[in-house]
């Protein structure tokens, strides 16, 4: 891939300087012994004040549930890997995998946020740096700040700087960042397109005609899963048309949705959408992956937990068993997203959430999860012999590609503004008017107050 010079990220929150925690850990106070300061109401149990040391890393007993949507092959297997540190480490907890099968977390999130309704949160749960973290449960005020955590255990100096304000409030840090996933990543098995004549399309317009030749040849051309992944299609088809800069201004508000280009790129997504399998709306994402490895599709472009999906199959990016790039017009640019664990107020075992915390933000931890989940690690400091060609090459581009932050996977838009954008998109599935989305899409950017 082209790596051209890495521009610095928008920051969800400026980077401030972390307050440095006096208090020792004898401040803290013993298990189980925090009690809320009068007022507080019951269903929101008091947390400790900001910067609260942690209780003694031993992480005391009893069970830790830990909420994800990490269920198919490769992300399953990669919270396993964790947990097993998690068991090496602390054998007096017993930790409790609370995943909800359904990407993206379209299941997972619903029955989370019923949960929090019910004053009944887990230990710890998967949630996205970016604005999903700061829009929802820190605008909630459902989470602890884990200042004094990264203090603790030096993370501010192993962590990418630019990913510290994506999951900041001010100076308050709100999660501990396990990976980095790429989301803009075209999946393909190279002796299938050798076989059909066509190599793997650079911009869309080249993939508009390698899908026509595959199209004629009998080949899906693009496989495609459930709604959130033609919003995932949808975001890599912005930004390969748009450009690093012309989807970042979407965003910030500096652009325009009822431009011509995005007139454009609509137009585009639509053609796009042509080539797609019918089935697409009963297929998870992974069974939309599968289809390139059956031979039934040539392509599918989902994030990189799909080279994890590929690897718990058995197949080796380096024997080159699957190939990949970017997703059409966007080489040289990283669209990100990152998964990371957070200390909800109102547990029943914080010392345990603690602990499943420690382990997360850790080399041990994130060595032994990114490896078999398809990530590259949040740390600086991961060991490069343990990641196969593919991470290697994602470490690579993340440390000198352009960044893009995600739709779908939170970084870059509230979730009720994403809400709005999937409301709308699923009304174009149905009906295929461009232009009643474009103006849906544009009216949802003003309901933000994005955009004026
Ligand atoms: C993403 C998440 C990934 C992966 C994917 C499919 O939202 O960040 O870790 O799990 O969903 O489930």
């Amino acid at each position: 891939m082209i790596h051209t010079p890495r521009r610095s990220w928008r920051a969800v929150a400026p980077v401030l300087v972390i307050a440095l925690i006096a208090a020792a850990c004898s401040a803290a106070p013993p298990a189980g012994t925090a009690a809320p300061p009068a007022g507080t109401p019951a269903s929101s149990p008091a947390a400790p004040p900001a910067g609260t040391p942690a209780m003694s890393p031993g992480g005391g007993t009893g069970e830790v549930e830990i909420f994800s949507w990490w269920t198919a092959g490769g992300e399953a297997d990669g919270l396993e890997a964790m947990i097993e540190v998690f068991g090496d480490e602390y054998p007096d907890l017993e930790l409790v995998n609370a995943a909800v099968a359904g990407g993206a977390g379209t299941n997972a999130r619903a029955v989370l946020a019923t949960r929090l309704q019910q004053g009944d949160p887990p230990e710890s749960w998967q949630g996205h740096a970016g604005q999903e973290l700061i829009g929802t449960y820190v605008a909630a005020d459902q989470l602890e700040p884990l200042n004094f955590l990264f203090e603790e255990e030096g993370w501010l100096d192993v962590m990418p700087e630019t990913l510290i304000p994506q999951i900041s409030e001010g100076d308050d840090i709100y999660s501990v960042p396990v990976n980095i996933h790429r989301a803009n990543v075209m999946w393909f098995l190279e002796e299938n397109l050798t076989e059909w004549g066509v190599t793997a399309p650079t911009t869309w317009a080249e993939f508009l005609e390698t899908a026509a030749t595959l199209q004629e040849a009998g080949v899906t051309p693009l496989a495609m899963g459930e709604q959130w992944t033609s919003m995932h299609l949808f975001e890599t088809v912005l930004l390969g048309e748009l450009g690093a800069d012309g989807y970042a201004a979407l965003w910030d508000g500096s652009g325009d949705w009822a431009s011509a280009e995005v007139t454009s790129a609509l137009e585009t997504f639509s053609s796009v959408l042509e080539y797609t399998n019918d089935d697409a709306s009963t297929l998870s994402w992974d069974n939309a992956a599968q289809l390139v490895l059956d031979g039934d599709a040539a392509f599918t472009i989902m994030g990189d937990w799909a080279e994890g999906f590929f690897v718990a199959q058995g197949l080796s990016p380096d024997d080159g068993d699957f190939g990949w790039a970017a997703a059409p017009g966007s080489d040289g640019v990283f669209q990100w997203l990152s998964d990371s664990f957070v200390l909800p107020k109102g547990i029943a075992n914080r010392d345990g959430a603690l602990a499943w915390l420690r382990v997360a933000g850790s080399k041990a931890g994130q060595d032994a999860f990114n490896p078999v989940k398809g990530s590259i690690p949040a740390r600086n400091d991961g060991d490069r012999s343990l990641y196969d060609a593919y991470l290697q090459s994602a470490m690579d581009d993340w440390g000198s590609n352009d960044l893009a932050g995600s739709l779908t996977h939170g970084v870059v838009a509230s979730d009720a503004w994403k809400a709005e954008i999937d409301t709308a998109l699923g009304l174009f599935l149905a009906d295929g008017d461009a232009a009643a989305f474009q103006t849906a899409l544009t009216d949802a950017c003003s309901a933000e107050g994005a955009c004026q």
